[in-house]
C-alpha cells in the first residue's frame, strides 16, 4: 500500500495525541488501517523514544489479534524499505525501526482477555489467588452453567410455589424445560453484559411492577409515545412536503388551501394539536383527541390557478398523511393501530406477563 495516503478523516484519527478518540466506521473503510498507521507515526517519531512494545494493543478476538500483529510487522518492513530506497536515509531511523521489528514477538498485542490474565497472573499474590491458576474455557463453562440450572430448576419446583409453576407453564407447558431455561440464559447473559447487572435485573422487574400506575405513563408508555411521536413526525414532513408544494406553485386553489390551513380541522391543525398532545403525554384525552379526528374533504375548485398535477400531487400526499395518523390509532382495525387502547393490553401485562416476567427476573 506503499503509494496510498489516509483520508482526511483518517488523516485525522491518525495524528490525533493526548486524548481518547472513537473511531467508528463501516466495515472494511479502514479502521484497522488507521490504527495501524498511528502506531507507525508513532514509532518514526524517534524522538519520543516510543518503542512497539511500550505500547498496549487490545482486540476482542484472537483473529484480529493476529492480524494486527501480522499488518504492523508488514508495515514496519514497508518502512524500513522504503527509508532504505531514499538517497539521504536516516540511520537513525532505519536502525530504530528494524528494532521495533524484533521488539514485535514481545510486544503487547493481544485479545483483552489474555491481557487481564497476564495482568493477574504477575500479580497473583495481590489479587491472593493461586498461581497456577487458569481461565475455564467454554466448554467447561456450559457444563457448570448447566449443572447450576439443574439445581435451580429442582430446588423451585420442589419448593412448588405458584408463581414459578405459572412460569414453568407459560415457557414450557410440555415436560421439557429447555425453553425456559434458555428464557433464563439469555436474562443472565442480556445481564452480565450490563455495567451493573443486579440493578438491571431490578431495573426489569420494576417495568413490570410498575403497571398500576396506567399503561402511558410507565416504562412501557414512554417507548409507546417515543414510537408515537416518530409517527407523527413523518406525518408532519408529508404535511410539510404537500404544503411546500401548494407555495411553490404559485396559484391559489382556495379549497386545497382550507383543508391544509385555514380549516378549524385543517391538517395544520391536526397534526400539531396531536404532536402538543403527545409531548404532554399519550392520555385519554390524547386517545379521544386521535380516536375522533375527522379530517377535512377537499373540493373542487373552478377557479383554481394551480396545475392539476400539482392538486392531484397534493392530495396524494394527504392520502398518505392521513394514513400514517389512522394507523395509530384506529377503531375499526384495532390490530392494525399502534395505540390499541383497550382495557386487554393493560391487563395482559398487568395480570398474565407482570408476574410470570417477575418471577423469570427472580429465578435468574
Ligand atoms: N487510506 C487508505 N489507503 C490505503 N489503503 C487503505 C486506506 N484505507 C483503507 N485501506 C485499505 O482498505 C482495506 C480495508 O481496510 P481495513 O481492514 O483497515 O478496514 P476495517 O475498517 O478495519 O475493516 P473491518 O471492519 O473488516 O475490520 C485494507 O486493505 C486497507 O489497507
Ligand atoms: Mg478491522
Amino acid at each position: 500500500m506503499a503509494d496510498l495516503s489516509p483520508s482526511a478523516g483518517q488523516a485525522l484519527a491518525i495524528n490525533i495525541r493526548n486524548r481518547n478518540v472513537l473511531v467508528s466506521a463501516a466495515a472494511g473503510s479502514g479502521k484497522t488501517y488507521v490504527l495501524v498507521q498511528r502506531v507507525m507515526s508513532m514509532l518514526k517519531d524517534i524522538d519520543s523514544k516510543i518503542n512497539i512494545d511500550n505500547l498496549l494493543i487490545v482486540t476482542f478476538t484472537n483473529k484480529a489479534a493476529a492480524e494486527m500483529r501480522e499488518r504492523i510487522g508488514k508495515a514496519i518492513s514497508e518502512a524500513i524499505r522504503e527509508e532504505g530506497l531514499r538517497q539521504e536515509k536516516d540511520e537513525r531511523l532505519m536502525a530504530h525501526l528494524q528494532k521495533q521489528l524484533i521488539l514485535l514477538n514481545k510486544s503487547f498485542i493481544t485479545t483483552i482477555d489474555s491481557f487481564c490474565s497476564m495482568v493477574v497472573k504477575r500479580n497473583f499474590h495481590m489479587a491472593d489467588l493461586d498461581p497456577d491458576f487458569r481461565t475455564v474455557t467454554a466448554e467447561e463453562t456450559a457444563q457448570l452453567k448447566k449443572e447450576v440450572m439443574e439445581e435451580l430448576l429442582e430446588k423451585k419446583y420442589s419448593e412448588g410455589n405458584e408463581e414459578f409453576i405459572a412460569l414453568s407453564d407459560y415457557f414450557s407447558p410440555q415436560y421439557s424445560d429447555e425453553k425456559l431455561e434458555d428464557c433464563i440464559y439469555s436474562l443472565y447473559d442480556i445481564s452480565c453484559s450490563q455495567p451493573y447487572p443486579y440493578k438491571w435485573l431490578d431495573d426489569c422487574r420494576r417495568m413490570y411492577s410498575d403497571t398500576d400506575k396506567g399503561i402511558y405513563s410507565d416504562v412501557w408508555g414512554q417507548l409507546l409515545k417515543d414510537e408515537v411521536l416518530k409517527k407523527l413526525s413523518q406525518a408532519k414532513a408529508v404535511y410539510e412536503t404537500a404544503l411546500g408544494l401548494y407555495i411553490k406553485s404559485g396559484g391559489v386553489h382556495k379549497a386545497l388551501e382550507r383543508v391544509l390551513i385555514h380549516a378549524e380541522n385543517s391538517d395544520k391543525v391536526i397534526i400539531d394539536t396531536l404532536i402538543d398532545k403527545c409531548e404532554n403525554s399519550i392520555n385519554d384525552d390524547f386517545i379521544e383527541y386521535i380516536s375522533e379526528i375527522k379530517f377535512a374533504r377537499s373540493a373542487a375548485d373552478k377557479n383554481s390557478t394551480v396545475p392539476r398535477e400539482i392538486v392531484e400531487a397534493i392530495n396524494a400526499l394527504r392520502a398518505i398523511f392521513k394514513n400514517i395518523i389512522g394507523k395509530i390509532y384506529s377503531d375499526r382495525d384495532p390490530n392494525a393501530s399502534l395505540l390499541p387502547y383497550n382495557e386487554a393490553m393493560a391487563n395482559l401485562i398487568e395480570q398474565a406477563h407482570a408476574p410470570v416476567m417477575t418471577e423469570l427476573i427472580d429465578t435468574t
